[in-house]
C-alpha cells in the first residue's frame, strides 16, 4: 500500500497522495471497531493550497470566521518560553512563502520537517541522497537559532521501497541486509544535523491500531517488523542513534531520542513496556512524543491527563509533536464513516478556540516534564487533514487561517 502511495506521489509542484480513499476503505476494515481513530491512517500529504478548495461556497468547508485580533506585539513562543519551546511543521515551500515565514518566526521558536527529513524523502534510491529541502530547512534553523526535532529516522510509512526490495520476511540475509542499511542511514542522518537538532523521533508508530496485539506487524504495513520478524528493530534503533550520537560527540545522546505515536491514550500501556524493554537491553530512550492529531471532542483532557501522568511515572519526557484539532469524527462508530463537511463558522472557530485553550492548559500543567509542544502546519490552506481520510473537505485544524491571519485559537492559547 505504501509503495501504491509512493508511486503516485507527483514530485513536481504540490504533492499529492491520490488514492485516500482506497486507504480510508482499508484502514477502516483493519481497525477493530473497539479503537476511534482521531486521524486518518494513511499516508501524509504535503499538499499545498488548492484555490478552489478554498473558496467561500465551495460546499467543501469553507471559511466564515473572521480573524482574531492578537495583543501588539504577541508571540506564541514568548508566551510560553517559561513552560517549554513552540514548534512548527514546515515545508521549503512555507520557509519561502513571505505571509508564512512571518508567523513562523514571530510566533514559533522550533522546527520539524513536515516530510523533508523521512527517509523516503531523503534518499530516494539506493546510496544517493537527496539533501536539498532537507538542508534548506536545517540552514533555516540556524539561521534563525531555532532548534529541529528530527522527524524520524525509523517509520513503516515513506521509507524507500529499496531498503526491502527482493527481501523474504524473516531471512537471515534479509534482517541483515535492513541491519546494515538502517544503521548507515542513522549514521549518515545523525551527525549532518547533530548541531541542529535537539531531539530526534527515533522510531514512529511501532504500536498495533488493534489493542489485542503489540506491535505493528507486516499485516498493518510494518516492513520493518515483517522481516525482522519481531521488535527487534526498535531496539537496535535507539542503539544505533545513541552510538551515532556517542560517536560525533561524547555525551551527547542524552535527552534526544524519542519514541513517537498517534492515539497514545489507547496505546501507552504498551507503549511503556516497549520502551522498558529497550532500555533493559542497554540502550537510551529518553521520552515520548505524543502526536496530538486530536479531534474536538476526543480524546477528553482527563483521559489525556492520566496518559502524560502514565508516562511520568514511568521516566519518560513528553513531547507534544503534531498537534491539530480535527473538526470531523470520521469514525463515529469506531467505524470510518465520512463525515460531511461543514464550513468553519464563528461558532466552530469559538469551539475550536475552547479545546485548543484546554489542551493549553494541560501542557502547562506538565510544563516540567514536557521538553516542546509542536503544531503539524503553520495555516488552515495547508494541512494533511484536507486529504486524509477523506479528500477535498477543508479541515481548518490549525492556528493561522487560509489566508494567514490568526484564528480565535491563537489568542485563545495566549490568554492566560
Ligand atoms: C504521522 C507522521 C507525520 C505526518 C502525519 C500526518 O503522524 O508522523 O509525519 O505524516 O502522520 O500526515
Amino acid at each position: 500500500m505504501h509503495q501504491l502511495t509512493m508511486s503516485l506521489v507527483h514530485r513536481s509542484g504540490l504533492r499529492r497522495r491520490a488514492p485516500r480513499r482506497i486507504h480510508a476503505l482499508l484502514f477502516a476494515l483493519l481497525l477493530p471497531s473497539c479503537i476511534q481513530r482521531s486521524e486518518g491512517a494513511a499516508a501524509p500529504t504535503s499538499a499545498g493550497s488548492d484555490p478552489a478548495a478554498t473558496a467561500e461556497g465551495s460546499g467543501r468547508g469553507a471559511s466564515t470566521a473572521p480573524p482574531a485580533t492578537l495583543p501588539e506585539g504577541a508571540s506564541i513562543a514568548k508566551k510560553y518560553q517559561e513552560f517549554f519551546t513552540v514548534g512548527v511543521a514546515v515545508t521549503q515551500k512555507n520557509l519561502a512563502t513571505p505571509t508564512v515565514r512571518d508567523i513562523i518566526t514571530q510566533h514559533f521558536n522550533r522546527l520539524t520537517a513536515e516530510n523533508a527529513w523521512k527517509w523516503g524523502e531523503l534518499a530516494p534510491s539506493k546510496d544517493r541522497y537527496d539533501w536539498g529541502e532537507a538542508d534548506f530547512i536545517a540552514n533555516f534553523a540556524r539561521e534563525h537559532k531555532m532548534p529541529m526535532t528530527g522527524h524520524a529516522l525509523v517509520w513503516h510509512r515513506q521509507a524507500p521501497g529499496w531498503v526491502f526490495a527482493r527481501l523474504q520476511n524473516g531471512d537471515p540475509q534479509a534482517i541483515e541486509a535492513v541491519k546494515t542499511r538502517l544503521k548507515a542511514h542513522i549514521d549518515t542522518v545523525i551527525p549532518r544535523y547533530a548541531d541542529v537538532v535537539d531531539n530526534w523521533d527515533v522510531v514512529n508508530e511501532a504500536i498495533s491500531d488493534n489493542g489485542e496485539k503489540t506491535y505493528r506487524d507486516a499485516t498493518e504495513g510494518s516492513k520493518f517488523y515483517g522481516i525482522f520478524g519481531s521488535e527487534e528493530y526498535v531496539y537496535l534503533a535507539f542503539l544505533w542513534a545513541q552510538q551515532a550520537y556517542e560517536a560525533h560527540k561524547p555525551g551527547s545522546s542524552e535527552g534526544k531520542l524519542y519514541y513517537n505515536d498517534y492515539n497514545v491514550v489507547l496505546k501507552i500501556d504498551r507503549i511503556i513496556p516497549m520502551l522498558n524493554a529497550v532500555r533493559e537491553k542497554g540502550a537510551r530512550v529518553d521520552g515520548i512524543g505524543m502526536q496530538f492529531h486530536v479531534r474536538l471532542d476526543w480524546p477528553g483532557v482527563e483521559m489525556l491527563d492520566e496518559t502524560m501522568q502514565k508516562i511520568i511515572a514511568a521516566g519518560y519526557k513528553i513531547k507534544i509533536s503534531e498537534l491539530d484539532v480535527n473538526l470531523y469524527n470520521d469514525y463515529p462508530d469506531g467505524k470510518f464513516k465520512a463525515a460531511p463537511a461543514v464550513d468553519f463558522t464563528p461558532e466552530l472557530a469559538q469551539t475550536q478556540a475552547t479545546r485548543y485553550a484546554e489542551l493549553f492548559a494541560l501542557f502547562r500543567k506538565h510544563a516540567e516534564h514536557i521538553t516542546s509542544v509542536t503544531l503539524w502546519g503553520v495555516s488552515d490552506d495547508h494541512t494533511w487533514l484536507d486529504h486524509e481520510p477523506v479528500g477535498g473537505r477543508n479541515n481548518h485544524p490549525l492556528l493561522f487561517d487560509d489566508q494567514h491571519r490568526p484564528k480565535a485559537a491563537a489568542a485563545a492559547i495566549l490568554d492566560f
